[in-house]
């Protein structure tokens, strides 16, 4: 037993909501003062294109506000098109008695909550906030110190994450052989995956410098002869073949669709037929209406990368067009779960 692995005796969910809903209230503040979405779609409810076109917002932050905005039962869904629920009617409507939205006005001058304006009318992601210096996520993890600090959170979290992720698929797994963790941070999948199944190894693909952090970090838990780390960048490069399972661990909802996609086509090239993808993070529901802890999580990713959570159809739909046949989704914890889709 890998002492790494062992599982903590508290559930932790509700600590990692927490911190994953910390710029929710931003979003919402925003949505309803700045955007006054709540009166605007009460007089003319839409689709998700006809919302953007009345608030000048772009597609990516403006579903992620809808779906925050649904989880919170201010608006709800009926097919694609949106309508404002009676809560949101009492309360966040110019004009009701009840209406709170200068209450919400008394926030609206929040750093984060200016980055949720900006983001929602240009669809770029704002800073890392504690890297204002450096220009988005993507780039600063090209910075030493910013990509150890980021690549020890996604680290810490995956602790408990993988156990579970490795308990959900280890039978899925039994014959298989060699694992690519593409994007995998740290290594902490990969190595709890391996832990979980005597039969398998695996390598992980990260770009400098997380490469070399990932490399110490599976030598510091005893798995340097079953994990590898090699470099590559998983969106330009063709994937290195040779492996039978692929593994997106929190990788996806870092991205848009059109490099979902990309990355997706990826994983299908390199693939044999009958291969295994792992598609692991946290998803919506079919009609992207929560869970709420998801939609609130949906904020800090688009207010920080160019992604999103997705909802399961989304994803269902995304594995279809890439070849992949969905076998099933399965809840982990945390409000996490994963797609184990096959190579047709
Ligand atoms: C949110 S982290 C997830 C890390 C890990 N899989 C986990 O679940 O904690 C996304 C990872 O994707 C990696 N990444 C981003 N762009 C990449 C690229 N073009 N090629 C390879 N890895 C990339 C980042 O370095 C980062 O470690």
């Amino acid at each position: 037993m890998n002492p790494f692995f062992a599982n903590p005796t508290t559930d932790p969910s509700e600590l990692y909501r927490l911190r994953d809903g910390i710029f929710a209230v931003d979003l919402l503040t925003t949505a309803i003062v700045e955007f006054d979405v709540i009166t605007k779609l009460a007089a003319a409810p839409g689709d998700l294109a006809a919302v953007c076109a009345m608030l000048g917002t772009a597609r990516r932050p403006t579903d992620v506000m809808l779906t925050l905005l649904a989880a919170n039962d201010l608006i709800t869904k009926a097919g694609e098109k949106f309508y404002v629920s009676e809560r949101g009617r009492e309360h966040l409507m110019t004009g009701s008695q009840w209406c709170v939205r200068d209450y919400f006005a008394s926030l609206q001058d929040r750093p984060v909550a200016r980055d949720m304006a900006r983001v929602l009318r240009t669809g770029k992601p704002a800073n890392w906030s504690s890297a204002d210096d450096l220009d988005n996520w993507h780039d600063a993890m090209e910075d030493e110190n910013f990509a150890r600090e980021f690549t020890a959170a996604m680290d810490c979290r995956g602790l408990v994450l993988a156990q579970s992720l490795a308990a959900a698929v280890a039978g899925d797994l039994s014959s298989s052989s060699r694992m690519l963790d593409i994007g995998g941070g740290s290594g902490v999948y990969a190595c709890g995956l391996v832990h979980a199944c005597p039969g398998l190894t695996a390598s992980v693909l990260e770009k400098p410098p997380i490469d070399a952090i990932a490399r110490e970090a599976i030598a510091g838990r005893g798995f340097a002869d079953r994990v590898e780390v090699q470099v590559g960048d998983m969106l330009s490069d063709p994937l290195p073949a040779g492996f039978d399972v692929h593994l997106f661990s929190n990788v996806l909802h870092d991205w848009d669709i059109p490099e979902v996609e990309v990355l997706l086509a990826q994983s299908s090239r390199a693939l044999p037929s009958g291969g295994t993808l792992l598609v692991h993070e946290a998803f919506l529901n079919e009609s992207k209406t929560g869970p709420l802890p998801v939609a609130e999580y949906s904020a800090i990713l688009m207010h920080s990368t160019q992604g999103r959570c997705y909802g399961q159809g989304e994803i269902r739909s995304f594995l279809d067009a890439a070849d992949f046949d969905t076998v099933r989704y399965q809840d982990t914890t945390a409000d996490r779960g994963v797609f184990i889709a096959r190579k047709r």
